[in-house]
């Protein structure tokens, strides 16, 4: 009687190559898991500058674009598919501020602030609405 087959919410999460490098990514699996996420799927994946490109397109006009591009290709990522109610928002607050270095501050709790250092370097990515974490997770789902 329960349930009628109604999906969770899902959303879209990177841990991005300085969270990879400095080990965080069991630490940050098991804050998943505890703030009531599902992890549906999980890839680890080196990313080519194209790929960069075309994930972030959006800010393809942007002066840290460059920076950003040699960034994400530093070394590999891991990406995931994440499922609760409230996914997509619950995982933006979880994450914190883009900036790291002012989230160590304002948001002292936050995955950012743990393992981030700035605005570039920021550890992970969380999509910002549900056609993001649509276009997200089909972009490598
Ligand atoms: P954005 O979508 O603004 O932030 P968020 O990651 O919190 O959704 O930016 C996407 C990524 O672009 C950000 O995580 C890191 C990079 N970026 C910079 O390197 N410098 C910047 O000044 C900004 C705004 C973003």
């Amino acid at each position: 009687s329960c349930c009628g087959g109604m999906e969770k919410e899902k959303t879209f999460a990177m841990i991005k190559p300085d969270g990879v490098y400095g080990n965080y990514s069991d630490k940050i699996k098991a804050i998943i898991m505890d703030s009531g996420f599902s992890i549906k799927r999980e890839l680890r994946v080196q990313l080519d500058e194209d790929t960069v490109r075309s994930f972030y397109a959006e800010h393809s006009s942007k002066s840290f674009f460059p920076s950003l591009v040699k960034y994400m290709t530093s070394g590999p990522i891991l990406v995931m598919i994440l499922e609760k109610d409230n996914a997509v928002a619950d995982w933006r607050k979880l994450i914190g501020p883009t900036d790291a270095e002012k989230a160590k501050v304002t948001h002292p709790q936050s995955i950012r602030a743990m393992c981030g250092l700035n605005t570039e370097k920021n550890c992970v990515h969380g999509s910002h609405s549900i056609q993001s974490a649509s276009r997200e997770m089909s972009f490598f789902f």
